[in-house]
């Protein structure tokens, strides 16, 4: 696998999904695979747990590690060609990507979506960049459109947890206070598709994703019809995607939020949440913390997920 940007990059699921069930049992197994490799990790955003689960993955395999926070320390960067440098921008991408390149054997990015220019965003400028031009295999560690590292540890942890072959999965929209990117809900809707499992998204109207995404799900704009069965709650929020309001807020309705009441509804779930989620505006308190939750199991299956990836590219080397 040269490059992984979404769910078919991994090519075989089902075999993906034993090769990280394998890692999970020993991960240590693979320690002489990295031995004098380098990753370096972009971060043009915050992180916590990609940044330090992707850098215990490839140090579980014997990788030397690098972070460069763009906004933290390096020099400001030109993301656009043709624009004429006067500004507050000392160096471009265009040479910057190249240069990172020289110092590593595989490159991690985090760009997410910046809302300025839909075409922009759905075209993946910048992580489409860092694979034309750092002469270097590239991993998303989000993207502007997917987050396909957390994508496959839900899915991991889906599997994990289900208790039938083919269980019910929910994504519902939730509300919070800022704009956010359709990333996750995007590439979660992308690996659930790849899957045959009964996938389900409801959200208030203004709140559809791109149709790319949502494939063959069943959209409910009823929370509570789409809750009734449930074996897997998955909360996210959303910026609307559909024009004219892409990237606005439409509505921070907290008859959206996740609470017990609705929970009762399901076929006693278990809840999902990328994380970091604002409580009591995404999902109560109680529900996060009772006994269905998995957020915390989900979060530790994103170092099985950047391994599983990383070793793949490492054996393509
Ligand atoms: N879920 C996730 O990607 O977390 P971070 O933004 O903290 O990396």
């Amino acid at each position: 696998m040269r490059n992984f940007t979404c769910v078919q990059d991994l090519g075989d699921l089902q075999q993906a999904l034993k090769e990280a069930f394998e890692i999970k049992k020993d991960r240590f197994q693979f320690t002489g695979l990295g031995k004098n490799k380098t990753l370096l990790m972009i971060f043009f955003n915050s992180s916590l747990r990609t940044r330090l689960s992707t850098q215990k993955a490839a140090m579980n395999l014997g990788m030397n590690t690098m972070v460069l926070d763009v906004n933290q320390g390096a020099w400001k960067l030109e993301t656009e060609r043709g624009v004429i440098m006067d500004g507050d921008k000392p160096e471009h991408l265009l040479e910057a990507i190249p240069v990172m390149g020289c110092y590593c054997d595989i490159i991690g990015v985090r760009s997410f979506a910046r809302f300025e220019n839909k075409e922009e965003d759905y075209n993946e400028l910048i992580i489409n960049q860092f694979i034309r031009y750092s002469g270097r295999p590239v991993f998303s560690m989000e993207a502007a459109t997917r987050h396909p590292l957390q994508s496959f540890a839900d899915l991991i942890t889906i599997e994990e947890y289900k208790k039938t072959a083919r269980p019910k999965v929910v994504l519902t929209w939730a509300p919070h206070p800022k704009a956010l990117p359709q990333a996750v809900p995007n590439s979660f809707a992308e690996w659930m598709n790849a899957t045959d499992y009964e996938f389900v998204i409801t959200h208030p109207e203004g709140y559809e994703l791109d149709p790319a995404f949502v494939g063959n799900a069943c959209v409910e704009y009823d929370q509570k019809k789409a809750f009734e069965g449930a074996d897997f709650i998955y909360a996210k929020n959303w910026a609307a995607y559909t024009d004219p309001n892409y990237g606005k807020i439409l509505s921070t309705d907290r008859s959206w939020t996740v609470d017990t009441e609705k929970m009762v509804l399901t076929n006693n779930a278990y809840f999902m949440h990328c994380l970091p989620v604002r409580r009591n505006m995404i999902v109560t308190d109680d529900v996060i913390e009772s006994p269905q939750s998995i957020v915390i199991q989900e979060a530790a299956n994103r170092e099985i997920s950047a391994q599983t990836v990383l070793k793949k590219m490492l054996m393509s080397l």
